[in-house]
């Protein structure tokens, strides 16, 4: 794909050979905390196109994602950004991403070069023994192809760099924009449709669920 031209992954997280295998604990439960040298080589993924760079957020970055986040849009849209986004959800976010296993829960920060932070997209976890991505970005950041630069990145680099050979997603049946951007990277409408839930709907909603094989 040539969006994904120039592409450079660096800080590659090493939790994938054996002995760091063999150093996981067997009945560690999905989503627990692998503890500090894991938080280290989260600290060490770094993925960067032409336009942006995908990071871990920290603490520093909590006014900026609130910014960005406290939109209904977003909130709409997805089923994890609460509304209104307060100050508290954005701190109680990055204790989170402290405090997970990447492997399990990956957010990375999009943060473009020339503008600064812009969104957020990530690798999650959820239903099935893939990932699911998922994405959102900052009103003033739609448009530009943003959000397909970000999450062909980071697919690119699940497969390169994890070993990830399916990742999932699914997007709300009203949400077009996403459901086009699942299509430019890629992904194929699998017939199944889940209901679920976002912060900023009544009711849960049709989600059209989506596969690629990397
Ligand atoms: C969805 C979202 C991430 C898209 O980000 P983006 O950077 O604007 O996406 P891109 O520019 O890479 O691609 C968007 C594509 O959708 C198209 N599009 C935008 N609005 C559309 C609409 N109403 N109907 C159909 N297509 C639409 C664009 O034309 C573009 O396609 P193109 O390149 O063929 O022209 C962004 O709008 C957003 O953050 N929305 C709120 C949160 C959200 O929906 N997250 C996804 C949850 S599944």
């Amino acid at each position: 794909m040539t969006h994904l031209r120039g592409v450079r992954t660096t800080g590659l997280p090493v939790l994938h050979s054996p002995a760091d295998q063999a150093a996981v604990p067997p009945d560690r439960p999905a989503g627990q905390h692998w503890g500090r040298r894991v938080a280290r080589d989260r600290l060490k993924i770094e993925i960067e196109t032409p336009r942006l760079r995908l990071r871990t957020p920290l603490d520093r970055d909590v006014e900026d994602i609130v910014y960005l986040a406290n939109d209904v849009e977003i909130a709409r849209n997805t089923t994890g950004v609460p509304h209104p986004y307060s100050i508290h959800h954005g701190a109680a976010f990055i204790a989170m991403v402290n405090l997970t296993d990447p492997d399990v829960d990956l957010p990375l920060l999009v943060e473009h070069k020339r503008l600064g932070p812009a969104g957020m997209v990530g690798l999650h976890r959820r239903d099935e023994p893939w990932s699911e991505i998922g994405y959102w970005l900052g009103r003033n950041f739609w448009g530009q192809g943003i959000a397909t630069e970000a999450a062909g990145a980071l697919l690119d680099w699940a497969y390169r760099i994890r070993g990830d050979r399916v990742v999932s997603s699914g997007h709300f049946a009203d949400n077009l924009a996403s459901g086009r951007v699942l299509d430019k990277l890629g992904f194929l409408y699998t017939g199944e449709i889940r209901q679920r839930r976002s912060h900023a709907r009544r009711d849960p909603t049709a989600t059209r669920m989506m596969i690629r094989l990397l």
